[in-house]
């Protein structure tokens, strides 16, 4: 099936609200540094955007995980593809994402994030689908709350394709 990209933020507007950001970040963060853990592959986009944009001492780590559990839905049981490099304890980290949808993925991360004892673990999303949350998940930076229509751009794909557009856009299916 053929399928079409409608914006639904501009490269502008995310441009400006990740500014927005950034800037807050920097003041929550004053006399600190802060820990970047970006989820491979759909938050690195968003997280060099970012971090460009934060004024405090910024180190940055990656992490790639695979929700475990077959088709669309995840499972919320999360297994580690690629670990972080560095240990987290006594850092003030602040994970970054692209997405969060049911809140499976995030919820489970978080709690093994916690684990490590890092001294501060904080989240922040580009973006947000409220409507269709299952589990908690405390977000502390959202970007753009959306409702519920599948995305592409800025990091999130549609079968692996579409991460490298400048902007959020909704994919349509031609009839
Ligand atoms: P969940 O919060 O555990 O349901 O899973 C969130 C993950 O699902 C995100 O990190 C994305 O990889 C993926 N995802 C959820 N909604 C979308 C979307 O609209 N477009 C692309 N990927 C999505
Ligand atoms: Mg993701």
């Amino acid at each position: 099936m053929a399928e079409h990209i409608r914006v639904l933020l501009s490269e502008d507007e995310v441009d400006r609200r990740i500014q927005e950001i950034g800037e807050q970040i920097s003041k929550d963060y004053a006399g600190k540094s802060v820990h970047l853990v970006c989820v491979l592959k759909g938050g690195s986009f968003f997280m060099c955007e970012l971090a460009k944009r934060i004024t405090v001492p910024v180190s940055l780590d990656f992490m790639s995980v695979s929700s475990y559990g077959s088709g669309t839905k995840s499972s919320g049981v999360v297994k580690i593809v690629k670990d972080l490099d560095e240990p987290l304890q006594g850092r003030d980290v602040l994970v970054v994402e692209d997405i969060v949808d049911s809140g499976r993925t995030l919820s489970y991360l978080m709690e093994m994030l916690r684990d490590r004892r890092p001294a501060s673990l904080r989240l922040c999303t580009l973006l947000d689908k409220p409507e269709r949350r299952v589990i908690d998940v405390n977000v502390d930076y959202t970007g753009f709350q959306i409702p519920d229509q599948f995305v592409v751009g800025y990091g999130l794909d549609y079968d692996q394709r579409y991460r490298n557009l400048p902007y959020i856009g909704i994919v349509e299916f031609d009839k």
